[in-house]
């Protein structure tokens, strides 16, 4: 298994579909959103601008702010500016981050969400061997928005598992620790209780890992959310329907040091968009003074995505370096500024 402390080269990677295509440049959609999405898309851009790549980059805008000036938080030409980019880089939205970032997601066709939680060296955390990927499914299970209140005070919810969601999220689950040298591969279900809808997922799972020769466990989700506390070293891939993968990726989070170091990938077929997994942080927005730390590391796995693998790992050293000796913005208790940060992340480029 990779662990924390290993060469830059083995940091948590996107499974690349090996797409650079020479010489054209991509398009990459920039929606920084709200809040501190203002602050941290910049500093990944000044990231990206530092790199030998050559990208057209194109905003949107989206977010609490835009619905006050107009009236929608996702204006149809920011949903159509994700849709045709190659890739998206979105910052964060505040109160309407639920109607934002569910559309952008399908517009890039977005079916996986991949969210890894590693421990950096330098870095205060609850367990620093933690080096954990969360492939988590993200267009049905409870999330398919299916709700219902039948009677005065009683209410439903159905939960969509289906066998093609299933298989796609498991292929890309193996592929991504294939590609990525993890050992270990958990698949988090609750099917005892689930047994309809978690049993079609794990025997779905199971085909594809049979068909693919992968080996894999089994864990009930919520003895796998204790385990992960206890002995985050023993798991490397997790494949997790979408609640399951919300919240165990939430977990994750708490244990490697905070929301200001976890990138995050919505994968789909073709197209794609990364975030950081931080929302807009009002309570620090506008002072300067935000993590770009979780941005600069999207913005890593899109490089990936693009089939830029040496710049991806290039930008995710940088990142390390600075997280090892500084300087570190307030969050991981230093006293330097987002964009003291960025510039000290291109110097190390
Ligand atoms: P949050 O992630 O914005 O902030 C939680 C705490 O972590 C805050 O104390 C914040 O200062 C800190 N934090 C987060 N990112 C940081 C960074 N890069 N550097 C330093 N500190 C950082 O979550 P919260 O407070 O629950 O939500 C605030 C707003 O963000 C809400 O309106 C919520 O709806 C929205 N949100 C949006 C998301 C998205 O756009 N994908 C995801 C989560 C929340
Ligand atoms: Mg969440």
């Amino acid at each position: 298994m990779v662990t924390a402390g290993d060469p830059p080269a083995d940091i948590g990677i996107l499974f690349s579909p090996a797409r650079a295509d020479g010489g054209m440049s991509d398009t990459i959609a920039v929606i920084p959103g709200d809040g501190i999405g203002r602050e941290v898309i910049p500093a990944a851009i000044d990231v990206l601008e530092a790199l030998d790549v050559e990208f057209e980059f194109v905003e949107g805008e989206a977010g609490d702010e835009v619905l006050e000036s107009r009236g929608e938080a996702l204006p149809e030409e920011t949903y159509e500016l994700a849709a045709d980019a190659d890739a998206t880089l979105f910052g964060a939205a505040g109160e309407t981050a639920a109607d934002v970032i569910l559309p952008l997601r399908e517009a890039v066709g977005s079916f996986a969400n991949i969210r890894p939680a590693r421990a950096y060296p330098g870095v205060d955390s609850l367990r620093p061997e933690t080096d954990l990927v969360f492939v988590r499914e993200n267009t049905e299970g409870v999330y398919s928005g299916i709700e219902h209140e039948i009677a005065d005070g009683v209410t439903t919810l159905t939960r969509v598992i289906t066998d093609d969601a299933s298989r796609k999220i498991a292929e890309y689950g193996f592929e991504y620790a294939e590609a990525n040298s993890y050992d270990d591969v958990t698949v988090a279900h609750k099917a005892n209780v689930m047994r309809t809808t978690d049993g079609q997922f794990l025997e779905s799972v199971g085909r594809v890992a049979e068909a693919g020769g992968h080996e894999y466990d089994e864990a009930l989700m919520d003895a796998l959310a204790m385990h992960l506390l206890l002995r985050p070293e023993e798991y490397g891939v997790v494949i997790c329907p979408n609640l399951a993968g919300d919240v165990l990726s939430d977990l994750a989070a708490g244990l490697v040091g905070g929301l200001g170091l976890l990138p995050s990938a919505n994968v789909g077929e073709d197209n794609a968009l990364f975030e950081p997994v931080h929302g807009s942080a009002p309570d620090i927005a506008g002072e300067g003074i935000a993590n770009p730390a979780a941005t600069v590391l999207s913005a890593a796995m899109l490089l990936e995505h693009l089939g830029y693998g040496d710049a991806a790992v290039r930008v995710r050293a940088a990142v390390e370096a600075v997280l090892e000796d500084g300087p570190r913005t307030p969050d991981l208790g230093g006293d330097a500024s987002t964009n003291d940060v960025t510039a000290a992340i291109v110097d190390r480029l």
